[in-house]
């Protein structure tokens, strides 16, 4: 099981345990769960809190933090000689209490029983809202709520000091990105290199999860390698790809430390952009540019999605696809029919990261409220950027033959949209440049290494494989 030192994770709880001041955190891990009968799992994945403040990547775990009189307390189950015959030796609870530095250890089986002592001794006990059906369950029958409102009940205070910490990562974090971006790195080179005419998109996503599974991890979200590139989550199919499509491949790896990569590039299966690919390609490589260049600490990042916007609609506007006054459009949102989703979100222990703990804490402000204008409203972040801040820059130009059709017969910001030149783009699919970044003290890193781009970049990559 792969931690940072334990001093790390002691740390970390005592920030938050300082930040919170009064009452107690229940942090919930998360369990096995049967993906076809109980016995046969889903692979197991801890849930981030748990593993940013405890470190532990196993099952059936949950931790309670005395804000006031600084007590830690792990819950589990010691392991039985049923679970050693069947999974090997596993370690005790004390040992797992030791590997993150918690001495008091208690059986599982009294949690229900200490969180109900402590509320009936007038105890605030802060808990997340769960988003796996079991701990919501746990936490309705410990707290007495109708699972419907568990979520609502979870602690404001407890989202935001937990919001405020994971957001800024610390530089052993930023070590463990970067090895995920460089995971990331040579899964999508490995896609490019089995890109050809002929095999499927399954194929491609297979050889993608390959390099992921080797190198010690796992894919951090399910793959889109995909010839429907306009489909925001379109995961790959029995589909064969031939010469002329243009497929998308947004892949990351979660490294053995649990952090993310989230990359996408776009590229023409015969090796060669065609000259309508490689002008919205540019459109949207430019933007992605533009925006990584604007990043710096107390740059909205709202601001610099707008800028994206306009952006495109400037290049689109160059081929004869848009008409009028640019800020005027993206102000409207006449932009969306084609860039309709955010142009990026933090990374971190989460491919989305801490997309569970709420946008409105983790990409927005008491001051900012995210928009709910057709495509703003899919903006995960928006507020002010800081030091130490991960995030994604994904500008991408989709065309969905729906979406315009449904526009088109709306007569949708008519003035800004040229609908009879639409028609000649209804298949193109979409395209989109994904990177990570790192905000530092003035400006932004690239996460990873540089990985090909530009149309030139991508043709000569292809053609040597
Ligand atoms: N891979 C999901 C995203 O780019 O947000
Ligand atoms: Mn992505
Ligand atoms: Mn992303």
């Amino acid at each position: 099981m792969a931690m940072f030192k334990k001093e790390i994770y002691i740390q970390r709880r005592q920030q938050l345990k300082q930040d919170i001041a009064k009452g107690i955190i229940l942090l919930m891990g998360n369990h096995e769960v049967g993906m076809n009968y109980a016995d046969n799992c889903f692979p197991f994945r801890q849930d981030s809190c748990f593993l940013y403040f405890l470190g532990l990547n196993r099952p059936g775990l949950a931790g309670v933090l005395d804000a006031e009189e600084g007590i830690e307390m792990l819950f589990g189950t010691e392991p039985t000689i049923d679970d050693i015959v069947w999974m090997g030796t596993q370690p005790s609870l004390a040992s797992l209490g030791e590997q993150t530095g918690m001495s008091l250890v208690k059986p599982f089986s009294e949690l229900e029983g200490f969180v109900k002592k402590a509320i009936a001794a007038g105890r605030t006990v802060h808990f997340l809202p769960p988003y796996r059906p079991d701990n919501r369950m746990t936490i309705a029958t410990i707290f007495n709520l109708p699972p419907a409102e568990v979520s609502q009940q979870a602690s404001a205070s407890l989202l935001k000091a937990i919001v405020s910490q994971r957001a800024v990562k610390s530089p052993e974090e930023i070590i463990e990105i970067t090895k995920s971006v460089n995971i990331s790195n040579q899964m999508q080179l490995a896609a490019m290199q089995h890109t050809v005419s002929g095999v499927t998109e399954n194929y491609v996503a297979g050889k993608i999860l390959d390099v992921a599974i080797s190198a010690g991890g796992n894919i951090a979200y399910p793959t889109i390698f995909t010839v429907n590139g306009q489909t925001l989550h379109n995961h790959p199919t029995d589909r064969v790809l031939k010469n002329g499509d243009l497929v998308l491949c947004d892949c990351g790896a979660e490294n053995s430390m649990y952090y993310a990569g989230d990359l996408t590039r776009t590229y023409p299966v015969n090796k060669k952009f065609s000259a309508v690919q490689k002008e919205i390609y540019e459109i949207v490589l430019g933007a992605e540019i533009a925006a990584a260049k604007a990043l710096k600490p107390g740059v909205l990042f709202l601001d610099i999605h707008l800028a994206a916007c306009e952006y495109i609609f400037d290049g689109l506007k160059q081929l004869g696809l848009v008409r009028g006054d640019t800020k005027e459009a993206v102000q409207q949102g006449a932009h969306a029919l084609f860039f309709l989703c955010g142009l990026g979100h933090m990374m971190g222990l989460d491919v989305h990261d801490m997309e569970d703990l709420g946008e409105a804490y983790v990409g927005y402000t008491d001051t900012l409220k995210k928009s709910d204008q057709f495509g703003l409203k899919s903006l995960r972040l928006g507020r002010a950027l800081e030091p130490g801040f991960v995030l994604t820059v994904e500008p991408g130009i989709y065309f969905i033959p729906e979406l315009i059709d449904l526009w088109a017969v709306e007569k949708k910001h008519a003035p800004f949209i040229n609908y009879d030149k639409l028609t000649a783009f209804r298949n193109f699919g979409g395209a989109r440049v994904e990177e990570n970044f790192f905000i530092t003290r003035n400006g932004a890193t690239l996460l990873g290494d540089p990985l090909v781009k530009n149309v030139e970049g991508i043709e000569a990559f292809m053609m040597g494989h």
